[in-house]
Parts: structure tokens; C-alpha cells; sequence
């Protein structure tokens, strides 16, 4: 189990993890900064999510140990190679847990705890959790941090593309061009009901038709009354172009979404 000590001594290591990288240039502080609040108010959206579901304190702080860890390796990520795009760099998930490793962070918890832990952080990032994994703990952890990862990118990359042109933090976009079209093979996935592949990504469109997909893979009630409440979809409409085509991928997305919460009430 993971104590109320366990989540002190960890929020200690974490704030000393940053502060080695708030040293070097403006870029790399801001981005450090970025993924140190990003951190933060994961936190808050996974507490959101585990409460509207009904965990108990012990998983709270299982869920709080998962997201505080979880872009560890995000620090390093951008030091090293001065993009958070995995494609371009490297997984950062695996830098995470190489990280942990080195610095001997989950020594502290018992084999079965670090497993969990372990096994969120790796899938957090994964366009699927992998269809073989059937341990309830390690479902339940893995669905509640991409839930809240979720919630909280769709936050920062809507105040991104509303950003005046001079503010845009362009890390953001992982290096994806702006463009007045879509890749017919993301439309198409999104169409279908599928999950966006990242791989068929060329332009800063595609980016916010895979973000509208996201719905598709949220797991909780509590996240998708977010989306709703939050107008998230209405707002990535509003920064795509205004074309037939975005309209059919903002019907199909929140049709989905509508459905889903009929069916969950
Ligand atoms: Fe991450």
C-alpha cells in the first residue's frame, strides 16, 4: 500500500527531480515549467476521476503515486533532445522508468506496488492499453492515468491553438506543420469510430482530429462529463477549418460521446 509518508517523500524527490532542470535557457525552463504544472493538474483531474468513481484513500494515493512519476522522464526528454516528441526522440515512458530505476525511487514500495506503478507509467502512453493485460489493479491504475492525461492535454493544446501567434509554445505541437486540410487516413479513422494511428500525423489538423478521438478511448464517466461540461470537442472544432469535413468529424465524435453518457446514466 502505498502511506501518506510514501506521497510526502515522493512530491519531495519530484520537486528536487525539476529543480535539477530548471537551470540552461528560457526555452528549456518554460518547458520545464510546462510539464511540472501538466504534472500538478493531471493530479487533480485523476483525483477528480477516482472520487466521481468511489476509490478508497489507499487507491488515491496509488493514482496520486502513478501521475506525479509519470512524465519523469520528460525532463530528460526535452534536455536531451529538445522536443516531447517521442517519434522524433525517443519513448518517453521508457525513459521514465529508466529513470526511477537508476535513482532507485521505487525501492520503497513493496514488488507487487512497483509493479502497478511500473506497468501504468509504461502503457501510459501507448496508443491502446495492450489487449493481453487482464490484471484488474493494473487496468483500473492504466485507465485512470490516461483518462486524466487526457483531460489535462486537451486543456493545454486548446489554449495553445487559441494562442496569439508570438505566445505559442510550439513544443506543444511536437513539430506538426499548420495546414487548411486534413490526411484523409486520420479523417478516416476518426469517421469509423477508430482510434487516430499516430503514425499517419502530418499537420497541426490531423493533431486536433486525433484529440477529438480521444473520446473513444476514455474509460470513466467523471472524464467524459469533463469533456462535455468543458466544451473541449466545440472548442477543437472551432480550431479546425471551416469545412464539411470537420463538421462530419465533430458529429461523429460527439454523437459517440452523447451515446456513451445515455448509456452510462
Ligand atoms: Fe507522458
Amino acid at each position: 500500500m502505498v502511506t501518506v509518508q510514501d506521497v510526502r517523500w515522493l512530491r519531495a524527490w519530484f520537486t528536487d527531480h525539476v529543480a535539477e532542470y530548471m537551470t540552461g535557457d528560457a526555452d528549456l525552463r518554460r518547458n520545464m515549467r510546462l510539464k511540472d504544472t501538466h504534472t500538478a493538474r493531471v493530479g487533480r483531474e485523476a483525483l477528480m476521476v477516482a472520487r466521481g468513481i468511489g476509490l478508497d484513500a489507499a487507491s488515491l494515493r496509488m493514482i496520486g503515486t502513478i501521475v506525479l512519476l509519470h512524465d519523469v522522464g520528460r525532463f530528460e526528454q526535452y534536455r536531451r533532445h529538445r522536443t516531447f516528441s517521442d517519434a522524433q526522440s525517443e519513448n518517453h515512458a521508457k525513459l521514465t522508468l529508466a529513470i526511477l530505476r537508476k535513482k532507485s525511487v521505487l525501492d520503497r514500495f513493496t514488488p507487487h506496488d512497483r509493479s502497478i506503478i511500473r506497468r501504468a507509467i509504461a502503457y501510459h502512453n501507448l496508443p491502446q492499453i495492450p489487449p493481453g493485460v487482464t490484471n484488474p489493479e493494473v487496468l483500473l491504475f492504466s485507465r485512470l492515468m490516461r483518462d486524466a492525461d487526457k483531460l489535462d492535454i486537451l486543456r493545454l493544446v486548446i489554449n495553445y491553438y487559441n494562442a496569439h501567434p508570438d505566445k505559442k509554445n510550439h513544443a506543444i505541437a511536437v513539430g506538426l506543420r499548420e495546414s487548411s486540410d486534413f490526411t484523409p487516413e486520420v479523417l478516416a479513422d476518426l469517421l469509423a469510430g477508430r482510434i487516430v494511428r499516430s503514425a499517419h500525423l502530418r499537420n497541426q489538423n490531423d493533431f486536433k482530429l486525433l484529440q477529438m478521438g480521444w473520446v473513444y478511448d476514455m474509460n470513466f464517466v467523471p472524464t467524459l462529463k469533463a469533456v462535455r461540461r468543458r466544451k473541449y470537442l466545440e472548442k477543437l472544432r472551432a480550431a479546425l477549418p471551416d469545412v464539411p469535413a470537420a463538421d462530419a468529424a465533430y458529429a461523429t465524435v460527439a454523437a459517440v460521446l452523447a451515446r456513451r453518457l445515455r448509456e452510462e446514466a
